[in-house]
């Protein structure tokens, strides 16, 4: 007989899980620079206009098509396309995006471990120099972080979803809000700091246009955790009693509360100890803020708080940071190792062994793709730049195929699962669903165009990245 499908334990819990899926370092560093650099206030606006009209209505479609089948993403489009081949190569989609996001996450997340450890060790000051990023990613010891970070999300995972996932959830999400708060109130209190909190905050409607309006999609849906099977994913371990609608909405409020909180430190501590700084200069990218960028900005605390107390606030931000990654890393992790569970009926140990030795071995790739291995380095030149390993992933599974995916997932609710199959798994729990104006809008939108949208969004993207080309 089949054993029981896990379930997290209550709706909190769920809440907690999913939030820590969907916030990562993309809501802490990019987001709030990104908002800063492309309009403000007006960006942030515009970004909660998607969240709320275009993220949540696919966020929800996932959530109700995992719950319905009980099963992994691959066996939920095999499920509802009654075993259509087609489908098929959808479903592998969306186990094999999450495999590779999971790859270069962990790559990201043992950077940010060497750094909390160079930190709390008495070396910020090394990290300032020009050089030390490029030292540290290829010298020998990020193996033994990438170690550190497989032992903890590993043992995680192990205890599955409601005594690891959830329980996890329910320790790191209340630590990593105590420590964004405690951040915020010490940098807002240091002079100059408004400078920072205006330029996150006044709208700038200039700087808004198609390209922007683009950028601020991408981020809302992939912030999301939306097209990486994590939600069909999660929503097979909720109980049919919770209302799918309202939980969704409480995660995406909390995901955009913790990005816009963290525009509150980040931008305030930029202006507080450099008030010359230009917005449109800072980098594009999370990884240049948070591993050359950054690190520079703790070193001046020093001035007025000496190296210790510099040390402590930069070591309380890099946990922050690592926390938040954490848990996007668990829940992503989680959606091979449940398609190995469901579709091979192993256990969880076996499954979780497997799938982790697989990320780790291509992770190990991604590692030696800045220098230690030249093939790996120099992989491959497109869209006018030379491209490493990890270029490549990133590239296509976290700038490209979310989109798709969300397509996907659209076009499986249009045309096998129908309105009326959503329907009822939403109203499923939640006595006031139906004929509800959230019932009506999602009928319509995600039937329309949220399709379509999705589908340019896509297309933008590709020929953007692969081939220098852009639309708008
Ligand atoms: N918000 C995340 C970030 O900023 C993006 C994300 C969502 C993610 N879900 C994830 C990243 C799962 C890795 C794994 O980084």
């Amino acid at each position: 007989m089949a054993s029981q499908r896990e379930q997290f334990g209550s709706r909190i819990g769920f809440i907690l899980a999913t939030a820590g899926s969907a916030v990562g370092i993309g809501n802490l560093v990019g987001f709030p620079v990104n908002a800063t650099k492309n309009g403000g206030g007006a960006f942030l606006l515009l970004y909660a206009v998607f969240v709320l009209f275009i993220c949540l209505p696919v966020m929800m479609a996932e959530l109700a098509a995992g719950r319905h089948t009980q099963k992994n993403p691959l066996t939920t489009y095999d499920v509802i396309s009654s075993n259509s081949k087609r489908w098929h190569i959808a479903g592998w989609l969306s186990v094999i995006t999450p495999f590779m996001i999971a790859v270069f996450y962990s790559v990201i997340t043992l950077w940010i471990l060497g750094y909390l450890s160079a930190i709390v060790t008495g070396n910020l000051n090394l990290l300032g120099s020009p050089e030390y990023f490029s030292t540290f990613i290829n010298s020998k010891s990020v193996f033994s972080y990438l170690i550190g970070v497989s032992l903890f999300v590993g043992g995680v995972l192990f205890f599955g979803v409601k005594d690891g996932i959830e329980r996890g959830a329910k320790i790191m999400m209340p630590m990593l809000f105590i420590m964004l708060i405690g951040l915020v109130i010490f940098v807002l209190t240091r002079e100059n700091a408004m400078a920072g909190v205006k330029y996150f905050l006044i709208p700038d409607l200039s700087k808004i246009d198609a390209k922007v309006i683009n950028s601020a999609m991408a981020q809302a849906f992939f912030s999301l955790s939306l097209g990486m099977g994590i939600l069909i994913t999660y929503g097979s371990y909720m109980k049919r009693t919770t209302s799918i609608a309202y939980s969704a909405k409480m995660v995406a409020l909390a995901d955009t509360g913790i990005a816009f909180t963290a525009g509150l430190l980040v931008l305030p501590a930029i202006f507080s100890f450099n008030p010359d700084t230009n917005p449109a200069e800072l980098s594009d990218s999370s990884i240049a803020l948070i591993f050359t960028f950054l690190p520079k900005i703790f070193i001046a605390m020093q001035a007025s708080i000496g190296y210790f107390g510099a040390s402590a606030i930069a070591a309380v931000f890099f946990l922050l940071v690592l926390v938040a990654a954490l848990t996007s890393l668990i829940s992503i992790i989680e959606v091979p190792v449940c398609a190995v569970i469901d579709n091979k009926n192993v256990s969880r140990p076996k499954a979780l062994i497997c799938v982790g030795m697989a990320i780790i071995l291509v992770a190990i790739f991604c590692t030696i793709s800045f220098g230690m291995s030249e093939f790996f380095t120099n992989l491959l030149s497109y869209g006018g730049a030379d491209k490493s390993f990890f270029d490549l992933v990133i590239d296509i599974f976290y700038d490209t195929i979310l989109p798709l995916n969300g397509l996907a997932i659209c076009a499986l609710v249009i045309f096998r699962w129908k309105k009326s199959g959503l329907n009822t798994e939403l109203e499923c729990g939640d006595d006031n669903f139906k004929g509800s104006l959230t019932e009506r809008y999602l009928n319509f939108s995600l039937t329309t165009f949220i399709p379509l949208i999705l589908l340019f969004v896509f297309i933008n993207t590709a020929l953007n990245k692969f081939w220098g080309i852009s639309l708008i």
